[in-house]
């Protein structure tokens, strides 16, 4: 089975064009509802909890595991290839989202816009990775602090929201007018894809990464037969969160369908 974690419900924007791609693939969902949200914890809170979450997954018969949270991928993701891997699971990968989002970014154009957590944005992950990608690329990188909240909260409708995403654009419009594209780099974004779409130029590019992630999957089971073989292809989906309560009803907004969730 295909692990997918998150710090929240955001991880759900991914799994939906993971499971459009990969239709037989069975996924076990975790989000960490219970400490959502991640964007605004130190970098050693941020690499506990989404360790936590892996060997969760680990534990529950997951060979691969999808970190669909930019902040836990900027924060936690290479220690955890580095040093956990090779030494107490070197039969398990744990992959993340940003390297995914910044390939397609960088086949695109020269100058991006990144919307993310503090955590993600001080993390400087995507400067890093698109610049790896390209060394000539000018990335404008905006922290949206409390979106996440909002968001995980079912208030992404609400004047206060609107007001803050307004402010938001504007403030990275003010760091580069002439942006090509613009990534909303936190998997609760796509929620809020609408309103960021009406508040920047229409010669921009809004992305969210759910679809290129799963893009990037695809591409990468097939060059990894070795993993793929491990996984299940029974189209299970499990759902899990550590939330003592939850609202179906809000986890089904982010994944677009009905869906259950277990105790984790
Ligand atoms: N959905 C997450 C991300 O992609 C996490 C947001 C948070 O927990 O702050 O960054």
């Amino acid at each position: 089975m295909l692990g997918v974690f998150d710090s929240g419900f955001g991880g759900l924007t991914v799994l939906k064009p993971i499971h459009e791609r990969l239709p037989r693939l069975s996924t076990i969902y975790l989000g960490d509802n219970a400490r959502a949200p991640y964007g605004v914890r130190s970098q050693e809170e941020i690499f506990h909890f989404t360790l936590q979450g892996v060997r969760f997954l680990f534990e529950a018969g997951c060979p691969l595991v999808i970190l669909a949270c930019n902040t836990a991928s900027s924060q936690a993701l290479r220690k955890i290839q580095q040093e956990i891997l090779p030494r107490e699971f070197p039969d398990r990968r744990v992959l993340g989202v940003i390297r995914p989002a910044a390939e397609y970014l960088a086949e695109n154009s020269r100058r991006v816009g990144i919307l993310a957590t503090p955590a993600t944005v001080s993390s400087q992950a995507y400067v890093h990775e698109l610049q790896k990608l390209c060394p000539d690329m000018l990335v404008s990188q905006l922290a949206c602090p409390g979106l996440t909240d909002l968001i995980e909260s079912g208030r992404q409708d609400t004047p206060e929201c609107k007001q803050l995403i307004a402010r938001f654009a504007q403030e990275l419009l003010a760091k580069d007018q002439m942006m090509e594209q613009v990534l909303l780099a936190c998997t609760h974004y796509p929620l809020v894809w609408l309103p960021f779409r009406k508040a920047i130029p229409g010669v921009i590019d809004v992305l969210s990464q759910g679809d290129l992630v799963a893009r990037s999957l695809k591409a990468y089971l097939l060059r990894h037969p070795e993993i793929d073989g491990q996984l299940e292809k029974k189209s299970q989906k499990t759902f899990f969160t550590t939330q003592d309560q939850y609202i179906s009803k809000l986890a089904s907004m982010f994944y677009g369908s009905t869906i259950e969730f277990q105790k984790a």
